[in-house]
């Protein structure tokens, strides 16, 4: 069995979406959530799922000794960030090297970095007029959406658009592809 842990800061749709999806398999499952968030929504979600949860404030995320002892606990072979808003550090980076995946609601390289995260990010393709946007999966490294692309879909944007029906657009195109794109990359890297 390979374990994915999830880290999400909000509502948790997609961690959702990724653990029913594995819900049924022998192979891969979402054995843990990890959240920045006590009130997040996610925790809601897993309770349903039986899938445990806990929080760590942002200091205990970026000093990674006892983030890096939970992972330990659930025998973590594949981190997942859904919705995950903080920067990931170099602890939890060298602890696994090539195992630290995000989800980016815009087709990075546009629309990323530091401020760049939910509704502002459909914000600001809505305000530059794009004619698409998307989603990219790609590994994590030091910098906020940086880390080399692994795959991306695409969405058509019409002039009418607000953010929130981008969003749902966006949304939907996570749902269908996160799941099987995290199934590769556990086949090929863990
Ligand atoms: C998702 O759209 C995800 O791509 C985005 O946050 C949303 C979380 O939704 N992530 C970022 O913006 C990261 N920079 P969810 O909590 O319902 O899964």
């Amino acid at each position: 069995m390979k374990n994915i842990a999830v880290f999400a800061s909000g509502s948790g749709s997609n961690a959702e979406n990724i653990a029913k999806y594995f819900a049924d398999s022998n192979d891969i499952k979402v054995a843990v959530v990890l959240s920045n968030n006590r009130n997040a929504k996610v925790h809601e979600r897993m309770r349903k799922l039986n899938i445990p949860t806990f929080t760590f404030s942002r200091d205990e995320f970026s000093e990674g000794n006892s983030v890096l002892a939970k992972l330990k606990e659930y025998n973590i072979d594949l981190i997942v960030l859904a919705g995950y808003m903080n920067k990931i550090t170099a602890p939890l980076l060298n602890a696994y090297p090539q195992r630290i995946i995000n989800i980016h609601p815009a087709l990075l390289p546009k629309f990323g970095g530091k401020k760049m995260y939910g509704m502002h990010v459909h914000e600001a393709v809505v305000a530059a007029r794009e004619k698409e946007s998307g989603i990219t999966i790609h590994f994590v490294n030091e910098n906020y959406d940086e880390g080399a692309i692994i795959f991306q879909a695409t969405c058509p944007v019409s002039p009418k658009d607000t953010p929130e029906q981008v969003a749902q657009k966006v949304h939907q195109l996570e749902y269908a592809h996160f799941p099987p794109v995290i199934a590769k990359v556990i086949q090929k890297h863990t």
